[in-house]
């Protein structure tokens, strides 16, 4: 279903990882409504080479960047521009990564140098891309950011550990960035709330398989698919929604509204 919503967007899309990854139905996505884009994953994520299969199909270039580096960053902004001929139009930030969640660590046993480390990874490597980017005046105006998020930024699941709070610092990253980046630029910054998602980064949490059974339970619609979110990612980066910024926008069938749900009080009555 090609509508040509992204016709002429440059984009730069990150962590593609396996065709499991949300990026990698984002960037099938935005292929299909028009866009061009570079994809770019931490060198160390591109050994098993998944991610040529995408580059081919999606007929984009690769260009790898920690996005903890800031050297990194600014060659990545740097070449994508070259590649694409032009300023940004729309950047996805899907990168998120627990070493406490990783090792099995509990909450209040959480290892400080892991700790620090999912917080530059996941949350800090948005200032970071931001920072470079406006530095560079690297993305055009009215140009749409878009950073994945989890709910367990507003309410406690245990097993998200500190995840949570990494989370919750992103989405606060989002706010404060889309307000300095939409003053001077008209840029704008959102992050989207998805439901669980059978991915590698999702898989990797403990109970996850229990827990998005009991998601889909609870939302009125069920879950919301990695398709289903790339589908959102491009209308959030098209200009039919240029006014949105600064907000943390839930994905999620209705599961955040939602207290209970009818099939979960039924299955309690049966116990
Ligand atoms: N899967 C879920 O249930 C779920 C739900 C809500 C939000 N999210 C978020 O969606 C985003 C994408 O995750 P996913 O579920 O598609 O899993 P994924 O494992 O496919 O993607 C995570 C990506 O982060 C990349 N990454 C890790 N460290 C990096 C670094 N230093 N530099 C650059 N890239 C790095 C990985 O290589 C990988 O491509 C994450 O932010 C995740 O927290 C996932």
């Amino acid at each position: 279903m090609a509508n040509d919503l992204l016709k002429g967007k440059r984009g730069i899309i990150s962590g593609a990882l396996d065709k499991n990854s949300i990026a990698w139905k984002v960037a099938q996505k935005a292929h299909e409504q028009g866009a061009t884009f570079v994809l770019t994953n931490a060198p160390i994520a591109m050994r098993m080479g998944e991610i040529n299969a995408l580059a081919e199909e999606t007929n984009s270039k690769i260009i790898p960047a920690d996005a903890t580096s800031i050297e990194d960053l600014t060659n990545l902004f740097t070449e994508a521009q070259e590649i694409l001929g032009g300023k940004i139009d729309f950047v996805l930030h899907a990168i998120g990564m627990s070493v406490n969640i990783r090792k099995n660590i509990a909450y209040e046993e959480s290892n400080y140098d892991y700790f620090a480390k999912g917080i530059d990874v996941s949350a800090m490597s948005l200032h970071k891309m931001l920072a470079v980017a406006k530095k560079m005046d690297a993305i055009s105006e009215w140009g749409s950011v878009v950073a994945l998020t989890y709910m367990a930024a507003q309410r406690t699941y245990p097993f998200y550990t500190d995840m949570a709070d990494i989370k919750a610092m992103l989405e606060s990253i989002a706010r404060s960035f889309g307000y300095h980046y939409g003053m001077d630029k008209k840029v704008r910054i959102n992050t989207v709330s998805q439901s669980p998602t059978k991915t590698t980064a999702g898989t990797g949490i403990k109970g996850f398989g229990d827990f998005y059974d009991f998601a889909d339970e609870i939302a009125p619609l069920g879950n919301a698919s990695a398709e289903d979110c790339a589908n959102y990612c491009v209308t959030l980066f098209s200009d039919l929604t240029r006014m949105v910024t600064m907000q943390n926008l839930f994905h999620d069938g209705g599961y955040s509204s939602t207290g209970v749900s009818d099939k979960i009080m039924n299955r309690l009555g049966e116990e």
